[in-house]
Protein backbone atom coordinates (compact mmCIF):
# COMPACT_ATOMS: atom_id res chain seq x y z
CA UNK A 1 0.00 0.00 0.00
CA UNK A 2 1.09 3.24 -1.21
CA UNK A 3 1.49 6.03 1.53
CA UNK A 4 -0.42 9.07 0.57
CA UNK A 5 2.43 11.17 -0.27
CA UNK A 6 4.19 8.23 -2.55
CA UNK A 7 0.19 8.33 -4.08
CA UNK A 8 0.49 11.77 -5.15
CA UNK A 9 4.06 11.56 -6.48
CA UNK A 10 2.73 8.90 -8.39
CA UNK A 11 -0.04 11.02 -9.17
CA UNK A 12 1.93 14.02 -10.31
CA UNK A 13 4.32 11.65 -12.12
CA UNK A 14 1.83 10.34 -14.12
CA UNK A 15 -0.03 13.83 -14.62
CA UNK A 16 3.87 15.08 -15.75
CA UNK A 17 4.71 12.33 -17.90
CA UNK A 18 1.15 12.85 -20.08
CA UNK A 19 1.37 16.84 -20.25
CA UNK A 20 4.89 16.47 -21.59
CA UNK A 21 6.64 17.96 -18.63
CA UNK A 22 9.98 16.94 -17.35
CA UNK A 23 9.46 15.38 -13.82
CA UNK A 24 11.49 17.23 -12.04
CA UNK A 25 9.82 20.21 -13.22
CA UNK A 26 6.86 18.84 -12.51
CA UNK A 27 8.14 18.44 -8.97
CA UNK A 28 9.28 22.19 -8.56
CA UNK A 29 5.84 23.22 -9.60
CA UNK A 30 4.37 21.64 -7.24
CA UNK A 31 7.03 22.94 -4.56
CA UNK A 32 8.09 19.74 -3.58
CA UNK A 33 11.96 20.00 -4.61
CA UNK A 34 13.96 21.97 -2.56
CA UNK A 35 17.43 22.17 -4.62
CA UNK A 36 18.13 21.03 -7.94
CA UNK A 37 21.09 18.57 -7.26
CA UNK A 38 21.71 18.36 -11.29
CA UNK A 39 22.19 21.12 -14.32
CA UNK A 40 21.64 20.01 -17.61
CA UNK A 41 24.24 21.93 -20.39
CA UNK A 42 23.84 21.02 -24.04
CA UNK A 43 21.80 18.08 -22.78
CA UNK A 44 24.40 16.99 -20.73
CA UNK A 45 23.29 16.00 -17.14
CA UNK A 46 25.48 17.09 -14.39
CA UNK A 47 25.94 16.61 -11.38
CA UNK A 48 26.72 18.40 -8.54
CA UNK A 49 28.75 16.69 -5.94
CA UNK A 50 28.23 15.70 -2.15
CA UNK A 51 31.14 15.03 0.34
CA UNK A 52 29.19 13.88 2.89
CA UNK A 53 30.38 12.77 7.02
CA UNK A 54 29.21 9.82 9.14
CA UNK A 55 30.23 9.94 12.09
CA UNK A 56 28.92 7.25 13.29
CA UNK A 57 28.77 6.82 17.68
CA UNK A 58 31.70 8.58 17.45
CA UNK A 59 32.31 12.22 19.48
CA UNK A 60 32.00 14.36 22.69
CA UNK A 61 31.16 18.19 22.75
CA UNK A 62 34.85 19.13 23.42
CA UNK A 63 36.05 17.03 20.50
CA UNK A 64 33.02 17.75 17.82
CA UNK A 65 33.55 21.46 18.86
CA UNK A 66 37.20 21.08 17.63
CA UNK A 67 36.52 19.20 14.55
CA UNK A 68 33.52 21.94 13.52
CA UNK A 69 36.41 24.87 14.19
CA UNK A 70 39.34 23.11 12.31
CA UNK A 71 36.45 22.47 9.11
CA UNK A 72 35.39 25.51 8.93
CA UNK A 73 38.43 27.79 8.89
CA UNK A 74 40.07 24.56 6.61
CA UNK A 75 37.29 23.98 4.07
CA UNK A 76 37.96 25.97 0.78
CA UNK A 77 35.25 28.54 0.38
CA UNK A 78 33.29 28.11 -3.18
CA UNK A 79 33.75 24.85 -4.12
CA UNK A 80 31.00 23.44 -6.13
CA UNK A 81 31.42 20.33 -3.68
CA UNK A 82 28.35 20.27 -1.06
CA UNK A 83 29.87 19.55 2.06
CA UNK A 84 27.00 17.75 5.36
CA UNK A 85 28.12 16.27 8.54
CA UNK A 86 25.97 13.91 10.49
CA UNK A 87 26.81 13.52 14.29
CA UNK A 88 25.17 11.20 16.54
CA UNK A 89 21.84 12.62 17.62
CA UNK A 90 22.67 14.25 20.84
CA UNK A 91 25.03 16.69 18.91
CA UNK A 92 23.04 17.63 16.46
CA UNK A 93 21.98 20.41 18.28
CA UNK A 94 25.33 21.96 18.79
CA UNK A 95 26.59 20.74 15.36
CA UNK A 96 23.49 23.16 13.96
CA UNK A 97 24.39 26.39 16.15
CA UNK A 98 27.80 25.62 14.58
CA UNK A 99 26.91 25.80 11.36
CA UNK A 100 24.19 27.74 10.72
CA UNK A 101 24.72 29.90 7.87
CA UNK A 102 27.88 28.38 7.02
CA UNK A 103 27.60 26.84 3.63
CA UNK A 104 27.89 23.06 5.95
CA UNK A 105 25.19 21.55 5.72
CA UNK A 106 24.17 18.66 8.28
CA UNK A 107 22.21 15.22 8.62
CA UNK A 108 21.16 12.40 10.82
CA UNK A 109 22.42 8.82 10.62
CA UNK A 110 18.89 7.18 11.07
CA UNK A 111 15.35 7.84 11.90
CA UNK A 112 12.24 6.32 12.89
CA UNK A 113 9.77 5.41 9.64
CA UNK A 114 6.76 6.75 12.31
CA UNK A 115 5.60 9.74 12.32
CA UNK A 116 4.99 9.78 16.35
CA UNK A 117 3.80 7.65 18.87
CA UNK A 118 5.25 4.89 21.36
CA UNK A 119 8.28 4.17 20.07
CA UNK A 120 10.90 4.40 22.79
CA UNK A 121 14.35 5.40 21.18
CA UNK A 122 13.41 6.33 18.24
CA UNK A 123 13.43 9.49 16.74
CA UNK A 124 11.24 11.38 13.72
CA UNK A 125 11.45 12.69 10.75
CA UNK A 126 9.84 15.89 11.53
CA UNK A 127 12.42 16.13 14.75
CA UNK A 128 15.16 15.56 12.95
CA UNK A 129 13.61 18.75 10.50
CA UNK A 130 13.11 20.70 13.65
CA UNK A 131 16.81 20.50 13.91
CA UNK A 132 17.34 22.00 10.69
CA UNK A 133 19.08 18.86 8.92
CA UNK A 134 18.97 18.65 4.92
CA UNK A 135 19.97 14.94 5.29
CA UNK A 136 19.23 11.22 6.68
CA UNK A 137 21.58 8.67 5.84
CA UNK A 138 18.64 5.23 5.96
CA UNK A 139 20.01 1.65 5.44
CA UNK A 140 23.40 1.85 6.55
CA UNK A 141 25.01 -1.02 6.08
CA UNK A 142 25.59 -1.19 10.30
CA UNK A 143 22.00 -0.83 11.11
CA UNK A 144 20.74 -3.94 8.52
CA UNK A 145 23.36 -6.13 9.80
CA UNK A 146 23.47 -5.14 13.53
CA UNK A 147 19.79 -4.05 14.44
CA UNK A 148 18.16 -6.41 11.46
CA UNK A 149 16.81 -3.37 9.43
CA UNK A 150 14.98 -4.94 6.54
CA UNK A 151 14.65 -3.95 3.18
CA UNK A 152 10.77 -3.06 3.57
CA UNK A 153 11.95 -0.92 6.60
CA UNK A 154 14.63 0.75 4.80
CA UNK A 155 12.23 1.79 2.01
CA UNK A 156 9.93 3.05 5.01
CA UNK A 157 12.35 5.06 6.60
CA UNK A 158 13.13 6.47 2.91
CA UNK A 159 9.52 7.46 2.16
CA UNK A 160 9.42 9.07 6.10
CA UNK A 161 12.21 11.24 5.59
CA UNK A 162 11.02 12.56 1.92
CA UNK A 163 7.54 13.49 3.38
CA UNK A 164 9.31 15.68 5.95
CA UNK A 165 11.05 16.97 3.43
CA UNK A 166 14.46 15.79 4.30
CA UNK A 167 16.97 14.60 1.77
CA UNK A 168 17.03 10.46 2.05
CA UNK A 169 20.90 9.36 1.42
CA UNK A 170 20.66 5.27 1.19
CA UNK A 171 22.94 2.84 1.53
CA UNK A 172 23.06 -0.08 -0.50
CA UNK A 173 25.97 -2.58 -0.50
CA UNK A 174 27.17 -6.26 -0.44
CA UNK A 175 29.28 -7.88 1.73
CA UNK A 176 32.17 -10.07 1.30
CA UNK A 177 30.83 -13.35 0.60
CA UNK A 178 28.01 -12.08 -1.12
CA UNK A 179 31.10 -10.14 -3.53
CA UNK A 180 32.36 -13.78 -4.29
CA UNK A 181 29.81 -15.52 -5.32
CA UNK A 182 28.78 -13.03 -7.82
CA UNK A 183 25.96 -11.78 -5.98
CA UNK A 184 27.08 -7.87 -6.27
CA UNK A 185 24.69 -6.78 -8.57
CA UNK A 186 21.74 -8.93 -7.81
CA UNK A 187 21.98 -7.61 -3.75
CA UNK A 188 22.19 -3.96 -4.28
CA UNK A 189 19.36 -4.09 -7.42
CA UNK A 190 17.14 -5.75 -4.83
CA UNK A 191 18.00 -3.06 -1.72
CA UNK A 192 17.23 -0.85 -4.16
CA UNK A 193 14.26 -1.88 -5.83
CA UNK A 194 12.76 -2.23 -2.51
CA UNK A 195 13.25 1.34 -2.12
CA UNK A 196 11.70 1.82 -5.69
CA UNK A 197 8.86 0.00 -5.08
CA UNK A 198 7.67 2.30 -2.19
CA UNK A 199 8.08 5.64 -3.47
CA UNK A 200 10.13 7.81 -5.83
CA UNK A 201 13.74 8.39 -5.38
CA UNK A 202 12.98 11.95 -5.98
CA UNK A 203 15.89 14.36 -5.26
CA UNK A 204 17.74 11.08 -2.75
CA UNK A 205 20.75 10.61 -2.98
CA UNK A 206 22.18 6.99 -2.83
CA UNK A 207 25.55 5.63 -1.67
CA UNK A 208 27.13 2.56 -2.80
CA UNK A 209 29.08 0.97 0.21
CA UNK A 210 30.42 -2.26 0.07
CA UNK A 211 30.20 -3.95 3.13
CA UNK A 212 33.70 -5.47 3.27
CA UNK A 213 35.28 -2.17 2.36
CA UNK A 214 33.51 -0.07 5.19
CA UNK A 215 36.07 0.30 8.02
CA UNK A 216 38.65 -2.10 6.83
CA UNK A 217 40.94 -0.36 5.18
CA UNK A 218 39.95 -1.99 2.37
CA UNK A 219 38.49 0.45 -0.55
CA UNK A 220 37.06 -1.20 -3.67
CA UNK A 221 38.84 -0.25 -6.60
CA UNK A 222 38.13 2.88 -8.41
CA UNK A 223 36.84 0.56 -11.36
CA UNK A 224 34.95 -2.01 -8.86
CA UNK A 225 32.87 1.26 -7.56
CA UNK A 226 32.55 2.58 -11.31
CA UNK A 227 30.84 -0.57 -12.39
CA UNK A 228 28.28 -0.84 -9.56
CA UNK A 229 27.14 2.86 -9.96
CA UNK A 230 26.84 2.31 -13.71
CA UNK A 231 24.38 -0.38 -12.75
CA UNK A 232 22.93 1.56 -9.96
CA UNK A 233 22.40 4.33 -11.98
CA UNK A 234 20.31 2.66 -14.50
CA UNK A 235 17.45 2.03 -11.92
CA UNK A 236 18.15 5.99 -11.65
CA UNK A 237 17.11 9.31 -13.55
CA UNK A 238 20.43 10.77 -14.59
CA UNK A 239 20.47 13.80 -11.74
CA UNK A 240 20.61 11.29 -8.79
CA UNK A 241 23.42 11.68 -7.11
CA UNK A 242 25.19 8.13 -6.31
CA UNK A 243 28.06 8.33 -3.59
CA UNK A 244 31.11 6.07 -2.69
CA UNK A 245 31.50 5.34 1.14
CA UNK A 246 33.89 2.19 2.88
CA UNK A 247 37.57 3.04 3.48
CA UNK A 248 37.52 6.66 1.55
CA UNK A 249 40.86 8.61 2.71
CA UNK A 250 42.42 11.29 1.56
CA UNK A 251 45.11 9.11 -0.57
CA UNK A 252 42.29 6.93 -2.49
CA UNK A 253 39.58 10.08 -2.96
CA UNK A 254 40.56 11.57 -5.68
CA UNK A 255 40.94 8.07 -7.88
CA UNK A 256 37.52 7.29 -7.10
CA UNK A 257 36.01 10.50 -7.62
CA UNK A 258 37.15 10.76 -11.11
CA UNK A 259 34.90 8.03 -12.28
CA UNK A 260 32.16 9.44 -14.48
CA UNK A 261 28.98 7.74 -11.93
CA UNK A 262 31.01 8.88 -8.32
CA UNK A 263 28.89 11.80 -7.42
CA UNK A 264 31.21 12.33 -3.94
CA UNK A 265 31.05 9.92 -1.01
CA UNK A 266 30.00 8.98 2.35
CA UNK A 267 32.77 9.18 4.68
CA UNK A 268 33.47 7.13 7.80
CA UNK A 269 36.50 7.07 9.70
CA UNK A 270 38.39 9.57 7.73
CA UNK A 271 35.55 12.15 8.74
CA UNK A 272 36.60 12.55 12.17
CA UNK A 273 40.04 13.73 11.41
CA UNK A 274 40.02 17.65 9.66
CA UNK A 275 42.75 17.37 7.66
CA UNK A 276 42.13 14.07 6.12
CA UNK A 277 38.21 14.96 5.48
CA UNK A 278 39.15 18.47 4.32
CA UNK A 279 41.64 16.91 1.65
CA UNK A 280 38.93 14.29 0.63
CA UNK A 281 36.37 17.58 -0.13
CA UNK A 282 39.13 18.96 -2.36
CA UNK A 283 39.89 15.74 -3.77
CA UNK A 284 36.16 15.98 -4.99
CA UNK A 285 36.50 19.57 -6.48
P1 LIG B 1 34.70 4.11 6.62
O1 LIG B 1 34.99 5.33 5.75
O2 LIG B 1 35.18 4.26 8.01
O3 LIG B 1 35.14 2.85 5.94
O4 LIG B 1 33.10 4.02 6.74
C1 LIG B 1 32.33 4.15 5.60
C2 LIG B 1 30.92 4.29 6.02
O5 LIG B 1 30.34 3.38 6.57
C3 LIG B 1 30.26 5.59 5.77
O6 LIG B 1 28.89 5.51 6.01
Amino acid sequence: MRSPRARFVFAARLTSARRGLSWSHAVKFKGLAREKPEKRIAGVTRRSRLVAGNWKMHGSRATNGELLDALLAGLPGKTGVEVALCPPYPYLQQVSERLAGTPIAWGAQNLSEHDQGAYTGEVSAAMLKELGCRYVIVGHSERRQLYGESDAQVAAKFAAAQAAGLTPIACVGETLEQREAGKTEEVVARQLRAILNKADFGAGVLAYEPVWAIGTGRNATPEQAQAVHALLRRQLSPGVRILYGGSVKAQNAAAIFAMPDVDGGLIGGASLAAKEFIEIVRSAQ
